[in-house]
């Protein structure tokens, strides 16, 4: 075979060499130059357009209007995030750090989308056949797995002009690639997984979903500075971004949207990994107060919205005599700016004596609260760890708090109370600033209006 002409082009100023250099010799960047396949104006133009569809100019309404379409995913706490199903001729990106889930949720979905939409092809450059299909097993019965036979096809490639000849004689409606740092493309000089092979690949698969209509869905590697394949390339190029996050050690994880062209980003959606796979967790509140204990210091329940769901949290503080001058204030779930805010307030507006003291925090279930709204609880678990006086075990607490201590108002606030209702909590304290509106407020629960956090802390804090 010839071997293709490349050239190299600087990510910042466009500068095209033919060789590579570490720094751009225009515009100084380093680090910043990419390689890409030249090819000759006649033969891009011969090129058959994957899927043999060339493009033409058209109006909008000759454009198909049921962009709603959507393949009903039957995994929903996936398909939330996805925004209600599989998007026909959608690349989506499923990122997550090694280990944490990502084959087995994408085989999981593989082998229902099998069942339900047709045929499904999982290319997989990281495993062997057999370790697919012990997984498969794992995660249903031999009986399930005969009836898909002709339905999912597993390839083991990665070679992607091989994988797009596979898919031309499949043609399947789904296609997953596992992953996208394993597959290369022959024209390009440089190994898989770089810059290059990643940008290009994901460009060819962009071309295919486009115009077949097949759903690409790309496993994705997060890097240790916590971008997926180098800085951001992939990101631009698909439709969607899924995050698989979560705690080596703890059994759940979340799949959040990073970025969705098909819905909404804030959409978190909860799964526990068990002995067969991927588990939905519908109620995420349940699960995350499962262990809590009640009636000791330190312990304060926060309603956090993830997304349009409201997730009940258990925020625990302790506070221990510093030995250093500095005393250390240690944030594992919320932010450390926000805790030593929150500190700040309680020094000078509660009067707690808190300058000789560590102060640890910690969100109970490795879940991040980066909403204001938690606050108060944060302040709560704090000061209740300090007085030694236990939060009331059936109260929750909301609330943004503000520099001179006051209670500011949070979005979303009946969904919240009617979470917290639901879990059995009888007492919630919120800001003051909330008028009634009796009809939102659910039954059965007690509301405590505060003004400040000090008020709030003499409402919760046993005596
Ligand atoms: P995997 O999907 O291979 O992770 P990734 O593709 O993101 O690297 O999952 C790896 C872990 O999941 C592995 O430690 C085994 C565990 N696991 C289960 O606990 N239960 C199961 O049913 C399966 C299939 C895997
Ligand atoms: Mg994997």
């Amino acid at each position: 075979m010839p071997k293709t002409k490349t050239q190299y082009v600087c990510r910042q100023c466009n500068r095209i060499t033919p060789r590579y250099f570490g720094k751009c010799p225009q515009c100084g960047a380093f680090n910043s130059m990419v390689e890409e396949i030249v090819e000759e104006p006649a033969k891009a133009a011969a090129r058959a357009p994957i899927g043999g569809v060339r493009s033409t100019p058209k109006t909008l309404n000759q454009v198909e209007g049921d962009s709603d379409e959507r393949w009903h995913l039957p995994i929903h706490e996936f398909a939330r995030v996805l925004g209600g199903g599989i998007v026909p001729g959608s690349l989506v990106l499923v990122g997550g750090d090694p280990g944490i889930g990502k084959s087995t949720l994408l085989l999981q979905m593989a082998m229902l989308m099998a069942e339900s939409a047709g045929p499904v092809l999982y290319v997989s450059g990281e495993e062997s056949e057999r370790q697919i299909k012990m997984r498969a097993m794992r995660l249903a019965e031999e009986s399930k797995i005969e009836q898909l036979s002709d339905k999912l096809l597993l390839l083991t490639e990665t070679n992607l002009d091989v994988i797009l000849e596979h898919v031309h004689a499949l043609k399947p409606r789904l296609l997953i690639i596992d992953s996208i740092q394993t597959v290369y493309l022959n024209g390009l000089n440089s190994t898989a997984g770089s810059v290059s092979q990643v940008r290009e690949s994901a460009a060819r698969l962009q071309e295919l979903a486009k115009t077949s209509g097949v759903a690409v869905f790309l496993i994705g590697h997060v890097t240790k500075e916590g971008t997926i394949a180098g800085p951001r390339v992939l990101e631009h190029i698909v439709d969607t971004v899924l995050q698989l996050e979560g705690d080596r050690y703890q059994s759940y994880r979340l799949l959040r949207a990073a970025k969705n062209r098909f819905g909404a980003t804030s959409e978190v959606g909860v799964f526990e990994m068990s002995g067969g796979g991927m588990a939905e967790v519908t109620n995420p509140s349940e699960f995350f107060l499962a262990e809590r204990m009640v009636n000791v210091p330190g312990s304060a329940i926060a309603v956090t919205m993830e997304g349009t769901r409201p997730i009940l949290v258990e925020v625990q503080g302790l506070t221990s005599t510093s030995n250093f001058g500095n005393p250390r204030r240690t944030p594992n779930g919320a932010d450390l700016y926000r805790l030593m805010m929150i500190t700040a307030v309680l020094t000078r507006r509660v009067g707690l004596r808190l300058m000789d003291q560590d102060i640890f925090v910690n969100v109970v279930g490795g879940l991040k609260v980066d909403e204001p709204a938690a606050d108060l609880a944060i302040a709560a678990s704090v000061a209740s760890s300090v007085q030694d006086r236990p939060v009331l075990a059936d109260c929750a607490l909301i609330g943004e708090i503000g520099l001179s201590g006051e209670l500011r108002s949070v979005g979303q606030l009946a969904l919240r109370l009617r979470e917290a209702r639901q879990l059995g909590f009888r007492r919630i304290v919120i800001p003051r600033t909330f008028r009634k509106q009796s009809e939102a407020w659910p039954e059965g629960l007690e509301i405590i209006q505060a003004r400040n956090v000090r008020e709030a802390l003499e409402a919760v804090l046993a005596r």
